[in-house]
C-alpha cells in the first residue's frame, strides 16, 4: 500500500517573522493558527464567515480565518493579535479598549482589535460612522456597541 503525503510546504511572514508550516493545504487557517501553531488569540465563533471573531490581517487587509486555508497564506504576510503589543498602536489600541470599558466578556475581541488596527492605519483618526462601518462585520453580543466605538475613536499612541 502506498501512503500518499497530503501535506505541503506553506511558506509566510507571521506578526513579522518568516515561517514554513508543513500542512494539508485545505486545512482552516483558523485551526493552523491556533492548533499547530499555538496562537491561541484569534477566536472561532461561528466558523462560517458570520460573526468577525476570527479576524486576522493577511496584507493589511481583514481577513476571516475560518473562511481562509491554509494554501492561501503562500507568500503573504499575516498578522494576529498576538501582534499587537509589538507596536505603539497596536498597545494604544488594547488600552483604549480597557479604558473606555469596551470589554465584557473579550470573545469578540480579538477581531474586533485587528478590524480597528486595520481601519487606524488608514485613518488615524477616525470618526464614529467610519469606525461603525469598518466593525460592522464584527459582532458582540456584549457591550452594545457604544464603548467600543468610543475605544476606536479614541486610541492614543505612545509616539505620533
Ligand atoms: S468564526 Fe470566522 S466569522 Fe465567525
Ligand atoms: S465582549 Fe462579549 S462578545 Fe463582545
Amino acid at each position: 500500500m502506498t501512503l500518499v503525503d497530503a501535506s505541503a510546504a506553506v511558506n509566510f511572514s507571521l506578526n513579522g517573522a518568516p515561517v514554513t508550516v508543513r500542512t494539508a493545504p485545505d486545512r482552516r487557517v483558523i485551526d493552523l493558527l491556533r492548533e499547530d501553531l499555538g496562537l491561541t488569540g484569534s477566536k472561532e465563533g461561528c466558523g462560517t464567515g458570520e460573526c468577525g471573531a476570527c479576524t486576522i490581517l493577511v496584507d493589511g487587509e481583514p481577513r476571516l480565518a475560518c473562511l481562509m486555508l491554509a494554501a492561501q497564506l503562500e507568500g503573504h504576510a499575516v498578522e494576529t493579535v498576538e501582534s499587537l503589543e509589538q507596536t505603539p498602536l497596536g498597545r494604544g489600541l488594547v488600552d483604549a479598549f480597557e479604558a473606555h470599558g469596551a470589554v465584557q466578556c473579550g470573545y469578540c475581541m480579538p477581531g474586533m482589535e485587528m478590524t480597528a488596527l486595520a481601519l487606524l492605519r488608514q485613518a488615524p483618526s477616525p470618526d464614529r460612522e467610519a469606525a461603525r462601518r469598518a466593525l460592522s462585520g464584527n459582532l458582540c453580543r456584549c457591550t452594545g456597541y457604544v464603548k467600543i466605538i468610543d475605544a476606536v475613536t479614541r486610541v492614543r499612541t505612545e509616539s505620533p
